[in-house]
C-alpha cells in the first residue's frame, strides 16, 4: 500500500517537529539539571525520549507504506530560560502546536479517504490529549508553587505525579 504524496510530505515535516520537540525537551532538561532540580530534569529527559519515539513511529509508517523518508533540518531549540514557568509554558505551547499539526495530518488523510492513515494517526490524536493535559497540569503546579519555592517541585514529583 502506498502512502499519498501529500501525507508523505506532511509526515516528513512532522518528523522534523517531533525531533525538534525532542531537542527542546533535552535543552529544558539540562536547564533544570543545572539548577539542581533533578526530578524536573528527569521528567524532561523522559519527554525528550518520547518525542524521539514519536518521530520514529512516523518514520516507520512512511517506510511501511512505501513512502520516502526525508528528514528536514531541525531548528536549534531555545537554549536559556529565566524561570521554570517559562520552560514549562514553552513546552505546553509546543504541545498545543503539535496537536494542531497532527490535526492537519488527519485532515489530509481524511480528504484522501486514506483509512490506514487515519487509523495510524488516531494513536497520535489520543497521545496529544495526554501530552497537553500533563503539560497543562505541570504548568498549573509550577505556577502554584512559584519560582521562590520551585525546589518543592522535587518533592511533588518524587510522589509520582
Ligand atoms: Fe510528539
Ligand atoms: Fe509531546
Amino acid at each position: 500500500m502506498m502512502i499519498g504524496k501529500e501525507l508523505n510530505d506532511a509526515i516528513n515535516a512532522q518528523v522534523g517537529a517531533e525531533f525538534g520537540a525532542s531537542l527542546q525537551y533535552v535543552t529544558i532538561a539540562t536547564h533544570f539539571d543545572g539548577e539542581g532540580l533533578k526530578k524536573l530534569a528527569a521528567l524532561f529527559y523522559k519527554q525528550a525520549e518520547e518525542e524521539r519515539e514519536h518521530a520514529m513511529k512516523f518514520i516507520k509508517y512512511v517506510v511501511d507504506t512505501g513512502g520516502e523518508v526525508r528528514i528536514p533540518a531541525v531548528a536549534a531549540p531555545k537554549a536559556t530560560f529565566t524561570s521554570a514557568e517559562e520552560a514549562v509554558k514553552l513546552s505546553l505551547d509546543w504541545e498545543l502546536e503539535v496537536t494542531a499539526q497532527i490535526n492537519k495530518l488527519y485532515d489530509i488523510a481524511r480528504a484522501k479517504n486514506d483509512y490506514a492513515g487515519q487509523n495510524f494517526l488516531n494513536w497520535f490524536v489520543e497521545e496529544q490529549v495526554e501530552e497537553v493535559n500533563s503539560m497543562d497540569n505541570l504548568l498549573k503546579v509550577v505556577r502554584r508553587v512559584g519560582e521562590k519555592n520551585i525546589v518543592m517541585m522535587e518533592a511533588y514529583l518524587a510522589h509520582g505525579n
